[in-house]
């Protein structure tokens, strides 16, 4: 389990274990590969970040996962990667979310990308990226470093 304070000062754990703060979180969060590339999404208000959002009544998080990459860039799930859990320790309240890692086979532009203005393709993540403000605030803390790390030393499929 690694702790560390969020960009709003929030505290947050984080885990690989396998769902070890909920069984049945409301939120997920989809670090996405297209052909190569990094696939994320412009957030109108937050700016770049990898796609995801809330599990809907009777989805599950999975489900919601492969939704969600496809509402914020028409991306197509080929497959799908469990790899860990936070929680945030909000100011209102406690936000756990499951990551996942998901590589997508197709991009099929869309009438509506919802909050966002749909998929943005990088070919690195920059080092700067806590420090550069077309990012958003759920980029700028230790979940995507630690996620980039565990997705570099471990064959996820
Ligand atoms: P809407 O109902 O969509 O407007 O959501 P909300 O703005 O109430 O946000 P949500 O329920 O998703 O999250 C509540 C708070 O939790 C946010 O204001 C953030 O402070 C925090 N939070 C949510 N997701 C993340 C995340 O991925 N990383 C970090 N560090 N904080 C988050």
């Amino acid at each position: 389990m690694i702790t560390f304070r969020d960009y709003y000062n929030n505290e947050v754990k984080l885990s690989f274990d396998d769902h070890p703060f909920s069984e049945d979180p409301r939120h997920v969060w989809v670090i996405c590969r297209y052909k190569g590339k990094w696939l994320l999404t412009k957030h109108r208000e937050r700016g770049l970040e990898f796609p995801g959002g809330k599990v809907e009544e009777g989805e599950t998080a999975r489900a919601a996962a492969v939704r969600e990459v496809m509402e914020e860039t028409g991306g197509t799930v080929q497959e799908i990667t469990y790899i860990g859990q936070y929680m945030v320790n909000g100011r209102k309240d406690i936000v756990i979310k499951n990551v996942y890692y998901a590589i997508v086979e197709e991009l099929t532009e869309q009438e509506t990308y919802y909050e966002t203005e749909g998929p943005v393709l990088l070919k690195f993540i920059p080092s700067r990226v806590k420090q550069m403000r077309k990012y958003s605030f759920i980029m700028k803390d230790g979940v995507l470093e630690n996620c980039m790390d565990y997705l570099r030393h471990h064959k996820v499929k």
